[in-house]
């Protein structure tokens, strides 16, 4: 039996958009957060390093490590002038008709306002989604059976603390303020984390967190005129490219021995794990702060004529690797079903990121150029 909508995502029309802002987080002032993690840690006694895509991978990621303190942290950064750049270029605000919307009576002021809130929010999203991804790889080197991806996994525990850290610097030192985790992010984390077969961590981790991760960053990287974020972003992409094709390259070879009923639960997660973080990207807090009627708000969003290209842009690494899983067609296409009505199925021919790592490698170029 299928699972219905009610079950995979707590409501049944996936628009409803009463029910995605009744999720909120309800405890912002909280320090820590637990998960009940019910995975076995498993030891391997066949250490021999048979995986050879995986090998390659834990190689590259060896000589691939970059510190960041060596990012350019005395860069100034104008909070408000990155706020009216970027709204130049993203166009929100630009060519639509507000009269009758929130947004009716927003001057310079309240417009500079909120893209400077949007970027809080926005690294501040970046934070925990980080954090989540240090904790999740960190389960990866417990719980999946591989010596070779033990190996990958303990390099990608590195990189994971060394983007936290980034972000973290980043909102202390150039911006102006934290948001707490989103509500929609927390729930998918928590019930990747939740999970106890090791699959699960990968794909909703490193398919589909990190793939949007990468697509989100990749945007922000094009979009951004200011030197640091850009170089930062840049940077992690080189490490976020390798943790998608450790996800892909892992899932590729474990999913041969799926029965089809497994597969199709896998589907079910990642359809699940696609919705939370479009809902995530819907920006309630934001809205909220800026004391707008966030429902009223949030329609403005969903109906934006710009808004089918950054939604769909966001899935762009998603879709493909999806496919080259066998998830967008097995059970009779059911995957590819939800991703047309999501309005993402146009990226499944995109590059997958399966081998992608070795192109957008910005460190490695950086260290050729300082040396020639
Ligand atoms: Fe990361
Ligand atoms: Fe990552």
């Amino acid at each position: 039996m299928s699972a219905t909508n009610e079950q995979m995502i707590g409501r049944a029309e996936v628009d409803d958009v009463n029910a995605i802002l009744a999720v909120t987080n309800s405890d912002v002032d909280e320090v820590a957060h637990a998960v009940r993690a019910e995975a076995d840690a498993i030891f391997t006694w066949d250490y021999e390093q048979s995986r050879k895509a995986l090998h390659k991978l834990y190689e590259k990621a060896k000589t691939s490590q970059w510190n960041a303190n060596d990012l350019p942290w005395d860069t100034e950064v104008d909070q408000e002038a990155v706020a009216i750049a970027n709204r130049a270029l993203n166009g929100f605000g630009d060519q639509m008709d507000f009269k009758g919307t929130p947004f009716e009576n927003w001057g310079d002021k309240e417009w500079i306002e909120f893209g400077v809130q949007s970027q809080n929010w926005t690294l501040s999203q970046f934070m925990h989604g980080e954090q989540g991804a240090l904790i999740c790889t960190a389960q990866i080197v417990e719980t999946v059976p591989w010596i070779d991806a033990k190996y990958y996994a303990s390099t990608q525990v590195m990189d994971e603390a060394r983007h936290v850290e980034v972000f973290a610097r980043y909102l202390d030192t150039k911006l102006s303020g934290h948001y707490p985790i989103n509500a929609h992010l927390k729930m998918l984390l928590d019930d990747i984390i939740a999970d106890s077969r090791w699959d699960m961590t990968y794909l909703g981790m490193q398919v589909m967190v990190e793939g949007l991760a990468l697509a989100a960053f990749g945007f922000m990287h094009q979009m951004t005129t200011e030197p640091l974020i850009k170089k930062l972003l840049r940077y992690v992409m080189s490490d976020e490219a390798r943790h998608v094709a450790f996800g892909v390259l892992s899932l590729q070879e474990y999913y041969q021995q799926l029965s089809a009923s497994e597969i199709r639960e896998r589907q079910e997660f990642a359809f699940e794990a696609a919705v939370r973080m479009r809902d995530r990207f819907l920006q309630q807090e934001v809205w909220e702060r800026m004391g707008v009627d966030v429902k009223e708000a949030v329609k403005v969003v969903l109906t934006a004529p710009d808004r089918p290209i950054f939604q769909g842009l966001l899935f762009s690494k998603i879709v493909p690797n999806c496919k080259k899983l066998g998830l967008l067609d097995a059970a009779d296409g059911w995957l590819r079903q939800r991703f047309t009505e999501l309005g993402v199925i146009q990226f499944e021919d995109w590059v997958d990121t399966g081998e992608e790592y070795t192109t957008l490698d910005e460190v490695a170029k950086d260290r050729e150029q300082a040396v020639a």
